[in-house]
């Protein structure tokens, strides 16, 4: 069993099946606090770093509430001016120095690798919150905890799943991170939908096909939605050369209604990591599934937070005394979690 005490989080690539598994199982412990039925502060004291060098809001502020859930501080650094790293510094100099400042760091950085790299120079435990292009294992490890938590709607484990991902495969780590981590499951039939030019790296294929998973890529929507998942990405504008270029593939694979309704099935569950491109001309996820009993997007990114308290709880050594520091909600509060 991996020995997830004290240990970075940089790649899913480090994960076997059961290591995955004890992740999702603690996660499921977190219902509770995080959905506000008891309180559990057995991280009270323990400082968490978040350092986030490249725009976020969903990975940054759950990983914040999920480490202030049980109990811990959260100190944050955004964007790369208003640190060192614009002085030249290295990034083994700056991890060396706020790892002495604290229990737990949280990074994202534009750069590929660059999480490892930091990594090296800390002293305590660094969960990769996201590396350029490369790989983003939070949200593959709550991505997957949606597709276990929804599949059971419909009496389905993750094994034998119709799973499409879609949009931007190329640019998008999310989808990287996640993949490896399908590979680790059987008999899949995963469709990997986008154009020609933004297919899924060869290298994440592999590790797919290795897997003995049937995999079908196209640039089609029709006749390839008929599965268990679609997971739509974002075109990642952000990591082509300019604005123009990746103009020119939005909108080939917008899902609305009538879409859904043409070639989904009735039971296809809806997943994206977020953000979704809102403004008209992105054509990419649209607001007329909102009210969608199927779609997952919000339950979804609900659900990173139990996933980063599981995280935070195995790297810090507490996942087996969480119920010695329950203790009751005193506020009002109406939240509800999934499974
Ligand atoms: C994703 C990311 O940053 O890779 N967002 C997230 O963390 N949920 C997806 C994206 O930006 O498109």
């Amino acid at each position: 069993m991996m020995q997830f005490q004290g240990s970075h989080i940089l790649s899913v690539a480090q994960f076997d099946r059961e290591a995955v598994s004890r992740i999702l199982d603690v996660a499921k412990l977190m219902i509770p606090y995080a959905s506000r039925q008891k309180r559990c502060h057995v991280l009270e004291g323990a400082i968490l770093n978040n350092l986030f060098f490249e725009p976020s809001t969903r990975t940054r502020v759950s990983f914040g509430t999920a480490f202030q859930l049980l109990g811990g501080f959260v100190h944050e650094t955004v964007g790369q001016e208003s640190s060192s790293l614009s002085k030249g510094e290295s990034l083994f100099d700056t991890a060396r120095v706020i790892s002495g400042y604290a229990d737990v760091i949280a990074m994202r950085h534009p750069t590929m690798h660059s999480v490892s790299e930091f990594a090296e120079g800390s002293t305590v435990p660094v969960i990769n919150g996201g590396d350029g292009a490369n790989e983003h294992p939070t949200q593959a490890l709550l991505d997957l905890f949606t597709i276990r938590a929804e599949m059971a709607r419909f009496g389905k484990g993750i094994d034998d799943l119709n799973i499409v991902l879609m949009g931007d495969l190329k640019h998008g780590r999310t989808v990287h991170s996640l993949s490896k981590l399908l590979s680790l499951y059987d008999n899949l039939n995963i469709t990997l939908l986008s154009p020609e030019a933004l297919q899924m790296p060869t290298s994440v294929i592999d590790s797919l096909e290795n897997a003995g998973h049937k995999i079908t890529i196209t640039d089609k929507m029709a006749g390839n939605l008929q599965s268990d998942v679609v997971y739509q990405t974002r075109i990642q504008q952000e990591r082509f050369s300019s604005k123009e270029e990746a103009d020119q593939y939005r909108g080939h694979f917008s899902l609305n209604k009538q879409v859904y309704e043409q070639y989904c099935q009735q039971h296809t569950v809806i997943m994206h990591p977020l953000p979704r491109d809102s403004r008209p001309e992105a054509n990419e996820l649209d607001v007329d599934l909102n009210d969608h009993n199927n779609l997952a997007i919000f339950r979804q990114a609900q659900n990173g937070v139990l996933v980063r308290m599981a995280l935070f709880a195995l790297t810090l050594g507490v996942d087996e005394i969480l119920h010695k520091h329950e203790k009751p909600v005193t506020w009002f509060s109406n939240k509800q979690l999934s499974e």
